[in-house]
């Protein structure tokens, strides 16, 4: 029996950053579209305390490893207890061999950010200097990080529901990047009006928007992540019908992407608007942005081929730099 490599949180605190995992979810992000990758849809089990079991398989094939996000989204009892736990089995296509089990959470959060870092890269103005960011928890400062990566940011307006959490992020922000001015910002509508570059992260959970599309200014670039289900959404009508759409996978925003799907059910869009993957304008077969006074969003649900290549990658530097545990499961 082969024995299998255990990656524990605090080692892929040590292995995986932003700007290490964004090279990772292009090629996850164009295997989808180019079909050389295998994902299925979240499924998920509601208890009655508002946690959930979510279960999300993927298989990359051309790194020939298949496996699955086994995570608790914690309810709000949950959530205060500070609980996040979630693994990720890795195993060999061609072997079936388990070779690794490592650690969700950090993964949930750094491969979100690195993935709108590479819509960003591919959708944004590339004059881009401002960024917004609405909702200042996890990935609103993951977020931070992953925009300093892909463009030359000189400001970032920050607002949160709750003005300590702005006040607190905004704080670590300026000691990690003491060359980026940051705003602290006192409505959502202040942070987005002058930005270039807008990154919703609030929990997304309700119909009531936080982001309206009558502050944006032309040639903006949005990345619309909070909400990952048809129940919630972060944006209006109006900023989605203003928008060309593109997403991480067609298939998921058309089941989960509130933002768009509230819009269509409550008869303010007629209709579900056309929407490209990003992997497709990675690839070529789509231009992307094609006027600098567009306004582009990138409709992100999360899918779980992120996952499994954020964790191939994970497992493979453990591998090679001898670090975690091997076990005989
Ligand atoms: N698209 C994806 O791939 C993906 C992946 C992971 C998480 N998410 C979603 O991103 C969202 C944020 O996740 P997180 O881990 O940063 O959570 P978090 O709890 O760390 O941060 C959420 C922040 O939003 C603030 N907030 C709460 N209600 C708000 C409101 N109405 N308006 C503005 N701010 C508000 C909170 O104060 C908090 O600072 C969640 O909805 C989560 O489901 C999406």
């Amino acid at each position: 029996m082969n024995k299998t490599l255990i990656i524990n949180r605090a080692q892929c605190e040590e292995i995986l950053t932003v700007e290490k995992c964004i090279p990772y979810m292009k090629t996850a992000l164009v295997a989808l579209s180019e079909n050389q990758a295998k994902v299925l849809q979240r499924t998920m089990i509601p208890h009655s305390n508002g946690n959930m079991m979510a279960n999300m398989p993927a298989s990359l094939v051309s790194e020939n490893v298949t496996g699955s996000k086994v995570i608790i989204f914690p309810g709000p009892e949950t959530a205060r207890m500070g609980t996040n736990q979630g693994i990720i089995p890795l195993f060999d296509i061609t072997t079936g061999e388990l070779i690794g089990i490592v650690d969700a959470e950090l993964i949930t959060v750094v491969r979100t950010a690195a993935t709108s870092a590479v819509a960003t890269d591919a959708l944004a103005n590339k004059d881009s200097r401002t960024v917004a960011v609405l909702g200042c928890g996890k990935q609103g400062k993951a977020h931070v990080q992953a925009m300093l990566a892909v463009r030359n940011i000189e400001k970032v307006y920050m607002w949160d529901l709750y003005s300590d959490t702005t006040k607190s992020a905004c704080e670590l922000m300026k000691k990690q990047f003491p060359s980026v001015e940051f705003v602290r910002c006192e409505t959502a509508e202040a942070a987005v009006k002058e930005a270039d570059i807008i990154c919703t992260t609030t929990p997304g959970k309700t119909t009531t928007p936080v982001l309206l599309g009558s502050w944006l200014k032309p040639g903006a670039h949005v990345n619309a992540v909070g909400a990952c289900s048809a129940r919630g959404r972060e944006l209006d009508a109006e900023a989605v019908s203003k928008s060309t759409i593109f997403t991480d996978w067609n298939e998921a925003v058309q089941r989960d992407g509130g933002d768009i799907l509230i819009a269509v059910a409550d008869g303010t869009i007629p209709a579900v608007p056309a929407m490209y993957e990003v992997g497709t304008v990675l690839n070529g077969t789509h231009p992307g942005r094609t006027a600098s006074d567009e306004i582009t969003m990138f409709e992100s649900v999360g899918i779980s081929v992120e996952d499994i290549a954020a964790a191939k990658m994970i497992y493979d530097y453990a591998k090679e730099n001898g670090i975690g545990t091997y076990l005989e499961i």
